[in-house]
């Protein structure tokens, strides 16, 4: 044997070493209908995929799901900080309108995922999505009611949270709430005071519920020919003889099973586990085993047992992100951020209200990472190498971070919010990696966690020419076919 030929049969030994030890199987793409118990209803996924791209989710016509979870980014963000409501309809480089909080995270494979949400506040208690034994819990006002435990329908983390974003005033829903269907010209809306999860009050001033808003969607969805046929193709209560009325489990079942079908989990890295030792590349080979060793990315971007080879424990840690906010201004920002100066970001405490989560987000699942054009929970990084460089020696690059230089878009270049210190202790001290162990690790990140399934090639094409409202469909920069 030639000597390069043996240094990489030794390489793969050790790797399939390491992958056995993290308890990676690389087989989680494949086990969805496992999980689920049942295969999965392509019709229904169908239907979802077309709410997903209908505008007539938002009560003023202008957002939904792919408004910001984009088929040419992976079902992630084409944005750092998400464009709700107001937007110019166009999803890309060029979308405008008032910035919320947070980058959109991908949606792809978030089936697999036990807590969602950068500060994981939709979360399953079971430790598994796929699993409602206990439950799903959700920040007020669903808390832990509106998705009980052992409900017949409501059996995955998914179905109870397409119940939320419809909701969601800087999202979709907009600003007059459940009047909002009736509201002929939203822009004029003054928009200053909305925190995310604002509910409107009641009508009859008795409290503050999201339910009402949820009520107008549907009013319209069953207001709406082409979808009452579709809905009662799937669910014999709404077709004839019975004629009932579309409920929104329907809505959330249909948007999950979509969800359901845009499971990309097979990488390199999986088809090696798997016994195919030319997945990988050598720089890739390398890189993976920093990952699983030295370099200590998988006690946090974790592989085994509730992680389901996701790359994260889904735990909240303090990363140390550099925080960038919208430019004051009408029409630059709807959401109000956190701390004296309107500039921050506390993360987990927003939900806990404890001092001690400040800060702190869920390690982010790293599969199809580099289809991302941004990094991090808002987007402050726009190259994967430099966020990469960024996170691994924290301390000293926050000194100097410019975000000019990581390339955010200019609204978010002037409102820089304190630097965070209080660093989680695995990621307080630099990496020290030499610059070939660096570019091996990077290219593991970037390659070896990537399924080509997941390319704008092939998700564009789930972009439908027309939806059944009838409203004109985003303009998606991104894709090919794109006018
Ligand atoms: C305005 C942009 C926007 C729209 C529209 C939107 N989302 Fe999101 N989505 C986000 C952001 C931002 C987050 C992360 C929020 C946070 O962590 O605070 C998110 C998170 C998620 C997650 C969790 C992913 C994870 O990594 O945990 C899922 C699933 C999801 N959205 C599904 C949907 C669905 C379904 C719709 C349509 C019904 C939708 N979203 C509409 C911006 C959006
Ligand atoms: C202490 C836990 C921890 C360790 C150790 C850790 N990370 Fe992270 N990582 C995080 C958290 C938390 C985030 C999200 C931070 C945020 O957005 O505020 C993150 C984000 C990332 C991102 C950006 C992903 C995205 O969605 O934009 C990449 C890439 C990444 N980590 C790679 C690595 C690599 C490679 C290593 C090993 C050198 C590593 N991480 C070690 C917790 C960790």
């Amino acid at each position: 044997m030639f000597a390069a030929e043996e240094k990489d049969k030794d390489l793969d030994t050790q790797l399939r070493k390491a992958l056995l030890q993290a308890s990676f199987t690389g087989t989680v793409g494949s086990s969805i209908e496992a999980r689920l118990g049942r295969p999965i209803d392509r019709k229904l996924a169908d239907l979802g995929r077309l709410l997903w791209f209908d505008v007539a989710g938002g009560l003023h016509s202008d957002n939904t799901c792919g408004g910001c979870h984009a088929p040419s980014d992976g079902f992630g963000d084409t944005q750092s900080i998400a464009i709700g409501v107001q937007n110019n309809n166009k999803v890309g480089p060029h979308r405008s309108g008032p910035r919320n909080q947070r980058r959109t995270p991908t949606a792809a494979n978030s089936a697999f995922y036990p807590k969602l949400m950068w500060n994981g506040r939709f979360s399953a208690p079971s430790g598994n999505p796929f699993n409602n034994s206990q439950g799903f819990l959700f920040p007020a006002p669903e808390s832990n009611v509106k998705f009980p435990a052992n409900d017949p329908i409501i059996k995955h983390l998914l179905i109870a949270q397409a119940h939320i974003p419809p909701t969601e005033m800087v999202e979709v829903a907009g600003f007059t709430g459940a009047n909002g269907a009736a509201d002929i010209n939203p822009r004029l809306y003054i928009f200053d005071d909305a925190k995310p999860g604002t509910t409107v009050p009641l009508p009859d001033g008795s409290g503050f519920r999201n339910e009402p808003i949820r009520q107008a969607v549907l009013a319209r969805l069953n207001g709406n020919a082409s979808y009452r046929k579709l809905f009662g193709q799937i669910f014999p209560s709404v077709a004839l003889p019975a004629n009932g009325p579309i409920d929104f489990t329907m809505v959330g079942r249909a948007i999950a099973e979509f969800e359901f079908t845009l499971v990309f989990a097979d990488a390199p890295v999986d088809r090696f586990a798997r016994g195919d030792e030319k997945a990988m590349s050598s720089s890739e080979k390398k890189g993976a085993l920093l990952f699983f060793g030295k370099a200590g990315c998988v006690s946090c971007h974790a592989v085994s047992g509730q992680s389901n080879e996701m790359f994260s424990d889904f735990n909240m840690h303090v990363a140390g992100v550099p925080q960038i906010a919208p430019s004051f201004g009408v029409g630059l920002g709807n959401v109000i951020f956190d701390g004296p100066n309107e500039d921050e970001d506390f993360g987990l405490e927003q939900l806990t209200g404890s001092a001690a989560d400040r800060y702190k987000f869920r390690s982010s699942p790293l599969r199809n990472v580099s289809l991302q054009p941004t990094f991090f929970h808002n987007g402050a990084f726009t190259k994967l190498k430099d966020a990469m460089r960024f996170h691994l020696d924290t301390a000293n690059e926050s000194l100097s971070y410019n975000p000019a230089k990581a390339g955010v878009d200019k609204d978010l270049r002037y409102r820089i919010g304190p630097r965070v210190t209080a660093l989680d202790p695995l990621l307080a001290s630099p990496k020290n990696l030499s610059r070939d162990e660096f570019e091996d690790l990077v290219e593991f990140v970037e390659r070896g966690l990537l399924d080509p399934k997941a390319s704008k090639q092939n998700l564009c094409r789930l972009v439908p020419e027309k939806v059944p409202s009838g409203l004109p469909v985003m303009d998606f920069e991104g894709c090919p076919s794109s006018k």
